[in-house]
This record gives C-alpha cells, sequence and structure tokens, in this order.
C-alpha cells in the first residue's frame, strides 16, 4: 500500500516518522477521516474547511491546502477499491522533547492513507445497536479533532466489554455525542440532535443529515437533550463518516425506540444517495 508523508507518495513499508514526532510524545495534532463512494471523496470541501478550522484551533501553521488534495488524489488513484476511507493527519512535527511549540522551521508531519471500508450490514442497520452512556469526561475544545482521543477510547472500551456497540457522552445530564459519531434522537415527532457548541465535533455527517431532513420538511429542534429524552424517544440513531446513519435500538439496557425508524432510513437512504450520485 502506498501512503503519502510529507508531500511524497511511497510504500507504507518505507514510511517512518520519528520517535520525537510530536503527535506521539504529545497528541499534538489534528485528523479528517473522509469517506470514498464510488472512488470519489464525500464532502472534501467541507472536510478541509474543518481541518483548517482544527489547525487555527492548535496554532498549528498553515500547510499547502493544495498539494494535500493531489496527495489525497494519488492515493485514490492508488486505491483499487470503490469503497473506502481517507485518513488524514496533521502533528506539529519531529523535535525533541519539550513541551512548548518547536522554532518555526520544524514542519507538520503530514500523514495520509487510503484503506477499504465496508458499510454496516443491512441486518446490523435492521436490527439496530446498543449504546451505553458515560459521563463526558473530556476536554473543553472538543469541537477540534484532534488525535488525543484517550477519553474516547476507554469509553468505546468500556462500551465493547459491556457487549455494546458503543458509548454516549453525557455532560450535565444533556447527551453530546458518542465515541466517534453524532447522536440524534426523534421525538415526539422532532428530530433532536446536540447544537453546535466546543462539547461536540460538528460532524460534516450530522450537517449533512440536517440539510436532508429540513429538505424533507422533517421537524428539527437543534436543542440539547436529555438522557431521559433519549430513554423516550421514538427513534435514535448515529451519524459520521465511517458509521453513516446508523440507528440506535438500546440505551443502558432499555429497548428504546422502534427498530430502524421512518426517519432514521428516510435518511439513510437520501445520504447514500446524494453520496453515490455522480457529481
Ligand atoms: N470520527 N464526533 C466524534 C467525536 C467523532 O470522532 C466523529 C468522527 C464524529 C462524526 O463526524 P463526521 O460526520 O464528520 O465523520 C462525531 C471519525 C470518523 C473517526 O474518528 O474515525
Amino acid at each position: 500500500m502506498m501512503v503519502y508523508l510529507n508531500g511524497n507518495l511511497i510504500d507504507e513499508k518505507t514510511a517512518h516518522i520519528g520517535f520525537d514526532d510530536r503527535g506521539f510524545l504529545f497528541a499534538d495534532g489534528v485528523y479528517e477521516v473522509i469517506h470514498i463512494y464510488s472512488r470519489k471523496f464525500f464532502e472534501w470541501d467541507r472536510h478541509m474547511a474543518r481541518l483548517q478550522r482544527s489547525m487555527a484551533g492548535i496554532n498549528l501553521s498553515e500547510v499547502d491546502m493544495h498539494a494535500l488534495s493531489k496527495g489525497a488524489e494519488a492515493l485514490l488513484e492508488d486505491f483499487d477499491g470503490e469503497e473506502g476511507i481517507l485518513y488524514l493527519e496533521i502533528t506539529r512535527g519531529v523535535h525533541p522533547r519539550s513541551h512548548a511549540f518547536p522554532p518555526p522551521e520544524v514542519r507538520p508531519t503530514i500523514l495520509m492513507w487510503v484503506r477499504s471500508h465496508q458499510p454496516f450490514s443491512t441486518d446490523a442497520i435492521t436490527q439496530g445497536v446498543s449504546v451505553i452512556t458515560v459521563a463526558d469526561d473530556r476536554w473543553a475544545k472538543v469541537w477540534i479533532k484532534t488525535i488525543g482521543l484517550l477519553p474516547n477510547v476507554l469509553a468505546k472500551e468500556k462500551a465493547h466489554k459491556m457487549g455494546v456497540y458503543d458509548a454516549v457522552f453525557v455532560r450535565d445530564g444533556m447527551v453530546m455525542e458518542a465515541t466517534s459519531a453524532n447522536i440524534f434522537i426523534v421525538r415526539r415527532g422532532i428530530l433532536r440532535t446536540a447544537p453546535v457548541t466546543n462539547y461536540i465535533l460538528p460532524g460534516i455527517t450530522r450537517e449533512v443529515a440536517l440539510e436532508i431532513a429540513k429538505e424533507q420538511g422533517i421537524a428539527i429542534a437543534l436543542e440539547p437533550f436529555s438522557v431521559e429524552d433519549m430513554y423516550s424517544a421514538e427513534e435514535i440513531f448515529l451519524t459520521g463518516t465511517t458509521t453513516e446513519i446508523l440507528p440506535v435500538t438500546q440505551v443502558d439496557g432499555r429497548t428504546v425506540g422502534k427498530k430502524a425508524g421512518a426517519v432514521t432510513l428516510l435518511l439513510l437512504d437520501a445520504l447514500r444517495a446524494k453520496a453515490y450520485a455522480v457529481s
């Protein structure tokens, strides 16, 4: 497999990153994950805009965005599948360990790769998945897509140990998002998801789902909702680049909502139609 590292497309076997890389030492970096449908990047521009916001959020110096998209295109050309993901990570570069930023001549490390990705089976979609709620112990800048994902990793592992698919972060009784996806409910016919604040990652799939819902005339409330609201919802689903739109049918051991509700399925169908549409 070829990877993109610091401007070069090289074989993964020859791709090395120094042990003094600040991504490795401090999780001092940001990332994006982009879905490839029918050999096309889904919502490339929005991902790049978010990447630039994340970089600004950690005072990372600007990188050549044109070179980045050329590199991504080259990786796509090398990819022999139809559906996959592009992973992109930018760290503050390699410099002997010291908390303070390295001098400006130290350039960011840029890594990208493309791998195939399997969408959820129809069975998983019709059955829905189970989640648990966990206290949101993340920092106050969740909107930055940083590679510092330890709270997410620990929450996901807790869910897996309990035999469920994912964990949902709850802050002051309000539902924020899952470990690598946003979360929506339909309650009393109204589609709800947490508003964009510094406490959620503003998901691209979340944005697209909201746009589709608006087009379809579905009532939307961008207001925080509580765990109790979620327990008494008609439908619950997750949204994300790898998750797409995934029904949730159990929360904290309680069966909640309908199996793959009507709004959930409508949004999933419309998302896929949009994603596979020839541009
Ligand atoms: N995660 N919230 C969190 C915490 C996420 O990590 C992600 C994405 C999302 C959904 O965002 P989007 O729709 O733009 O993918 C929400 C990626 C896929 C990951 O970490 O693998």
